[in-house]
């Protein structure tokens, strides 16, 4: 343990990201379902999204391996030097071992604690809020959290399951967290929410067991992800706005003294709703939707290595990370660099 009194800081010494490379494009959807492009950037911003190459074994834990390796590696600091690691993920390559094993021991951790938290969109914001207060119980000093999801695999690319297939694409961030003697850095103030009754909203069923009341099975629908896409959006656009709200609350902070807004990619018009409501300047919320889609618990990480490669961040900023998704979830994790 340092020697600081009280509980140690937490800082963010370093993050990484992974996308695959093939890209599925608006052109290519209009190829296999009733869709125009023109439709979807209308209402989503979204252009193109990436997709991983299953067939050639490319899956959550190989850009998972791939977004740590490069978040250690600005980091400057060894695989060995973690001493935990926490994946936020909705779609592990199978339900055990989970993707925080098989990447700890790919990467060369050794027997580090390592293990998978399933928030859906919203797991990498509640994954890092656990990461911050892990630390500074003092309990461990080092924690890789990575953000990862390969969704695309439960998408029917035809007309029915079109509302969902133009959204979600898939991607790998992560970020290296350490303990820090400067107590001012880390967690200023945070929430985490859950409302299972929505969870019927946003769902994937494996069997007949998993369809919600008033939903009638269908068993083609079985493995692939059903969205009541409006049911999501009002929620989304009240929840994201409640949250922030409540949020710089507990901070006893106003919009404008935060300095970016990393938040989930799900819509562009839902989070120029809430940039209309606070009056955040287009520079302090990043919207990478138009590339990416929405890549799940990949897509808060991928916002914040996008900042930091362009050096938009510093020491000392205000970042209040948020996301909302299935569950349903939402939740806040407000931090000084
Ligand atoms: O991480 C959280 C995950 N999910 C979300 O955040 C999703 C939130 N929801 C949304 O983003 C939007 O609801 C969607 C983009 C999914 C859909 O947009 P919408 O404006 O809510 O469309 P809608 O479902 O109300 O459909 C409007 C019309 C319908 O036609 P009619 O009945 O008005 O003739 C749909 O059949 O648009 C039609 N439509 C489409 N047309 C072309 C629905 N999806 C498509 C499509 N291409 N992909």
């Amino acid at each position: 343990m340092s020697d600081t009194i009280g509980p140690p800081g937490v800082e963010i010494i370093g993050s990484g990201r992974c996308l695959p490379d093939y890209k599925l494009t608006n052109a290519d959807l209009e190829e296999c379902m009733e869709t125009s492009s023109e439709w979807i950037v209308q209402r989503t911003g979204i252009s193109e999204r990436r997709r991983a190459d299953i067939a050639n074994g490319e899956r959550t834990s190989t850009i998972s391996i791939k977004a740590i390796n490069a978040a250690l590696a600005d980091a400057k600091v060894k695989a060995s030097e973690l001493d935990l690691l926490l994946v936020a993920t909705m779609t592990p390559d199978s339900p055990t071992p989970s993707i925080g094993c098989i990447v700890a021991n790919e990467i060369g951790a050794g027997h580090i604690g390592a293990m998978d938290i399933n928030a859906a969109c919203s797991g990498f914001v509640f994954t890092l809020s656990m990461a911050d207060a892990m630390i500074r119980s003092g309990a461990y000093k080092t924690i890789g959290v990575i953000g990862a999801d390969t969704i695309t695999r439960f998408i029917d690319y035809s007309t029915a399951g079109r509302g969902a297939a133009i959204l979600f694409g898939d991607g790998a961030g992560a970020l290296i967290l350490r303990r820090s003697n400067d107590t001012s850095k880390g967690m200023i103030a945070h929430r985490m929410h859950s409302d299972g009754d929505g969870g019927k909203h946003l769902f994937i069923p494996s069997s007949e067991l998993d369809f919600p009341e008033g939903v009638p099975y269908d068993e083609s629908l079985c493995n692939t992800v059903q969205m009541n896409g409006k049911a999501v959006f009002k929620f989304a656009v009240n929840k994201f706005q409640q949250v922030i709200a409540d949020t710089l609350d507990d901070a006893g902070l106003t919009a404008d003294e935060v300095d970016h807004f990393i938040c989930h990619q799900a819509n562009s018009r839902i989070l120029e709703s809430a940039r209309e409501r606070f009056g955040i300047p287009q520079e302090k919320l990043l919207v990478n939707i138009d590339i990416y889609g929405n890549t799940v618990a990949g897509s808060v990480p991928l916002v914040f290595a996008e900042l930091a490669e362009s050096d938009r961040i510093r020491p000392g900023d205000k970042v209040m990370f948020l996301a909302f998704g299935a569950g349903l979830t939402w939740g806040s994790s407000l931090w000084q660099l």
